[in-house]
């Protein structure tokens, strides 16, 4: 059984077989997916083979509104494993996250994001979250600037397999450190530092 993670307009859960035609509606949009590193998705049956993959792997989940009949609206995840490309070091992990596009701009995904910073710290308890970010990506950049996230370095050449491009990434993390002094600073002075 997967962790079903709340907040107070989102619910997040793990993907299933059903979740294929929202899928599509929002992943083959041209403006989400190359934005994140991956192809528009082309027909259901790509989606529905996501879903069974790539969105199968522990602390991958559909970003679901509760005002909208939890239909899933977006994806949120935390990898947890490394590759030659991208290493981790233990107690590490990187985020990533999308939305669909009638849904941008109501402040979805750092709703989601802080949740997982919440999740990877208290419940994992990770040392660190990386993020990342193609350059000129204000939006996700806006995202976790909101969300406590501070700039790491930058990778000049990102080799994108998917796109089949080289991309400059900038990467940026939140430390455990960060965010338990957050969690504390706003105990004590009731300030919520994450909505700058
Ligand atoms: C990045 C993304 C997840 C933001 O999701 P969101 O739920 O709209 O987040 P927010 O509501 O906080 O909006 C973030 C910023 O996007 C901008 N924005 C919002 N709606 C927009 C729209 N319709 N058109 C252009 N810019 C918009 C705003 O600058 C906003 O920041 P601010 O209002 O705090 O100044 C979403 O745009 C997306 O999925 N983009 C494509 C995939 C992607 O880039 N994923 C991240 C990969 S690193």
């Amino acid at each position: 059984m997967k962790t079903v993670l709340e907040t107070e307009r989102l619910i997040l859960r793990g993907w299933e077989d059903e979740d294929a035609a929202s899928l599509f509606k929002y992943a083959s949009d041209r403006e989400v997916g190359p934005a994140a590193g991956w192809l528009p998705h082309r027909d259901e049956g790509y989606s529905r083979a996501v879903i069974r993959t790539i969105f199968a792997k522990d602390e991958v989940y559909a970003i679901c509104l509760k005002d909208y009949d939890e239909e899933p609206i977006g994806s949120i995840g935390l990898t947890l494993e490394g590759s030659p490309e991208r290493p981790l070091d233990r107690g590490c992990a990187e985020l990533g996250f999308w939305v669909g596009r009638p849904f941008w701009g109501q402040g979805i995904a750092p709703e989601a994001v802080r949740e997982m910073i919440r999740h990877g710290f208290e419940d994992l308890k990770l040392k660190k979250i990386y993020c990342g970010y193609f350059n000129g990506n204000n939006k996700s950049k806006r995202v976790q600037a909101k969300c406590g996230f501070k700039y790491h370095h930058t990778n000049t050449m990102c080799r994108v397999i998917m796109l089949g491009e080289t991309k400059v990434e900038h990467i940026n993390v939140i430390t455990d450190v960060d965010y338990w002094t957050q969690k504390s600073h706003k105990f004590y002075t009731g300030k919520v530092l994450q909505n700058l």
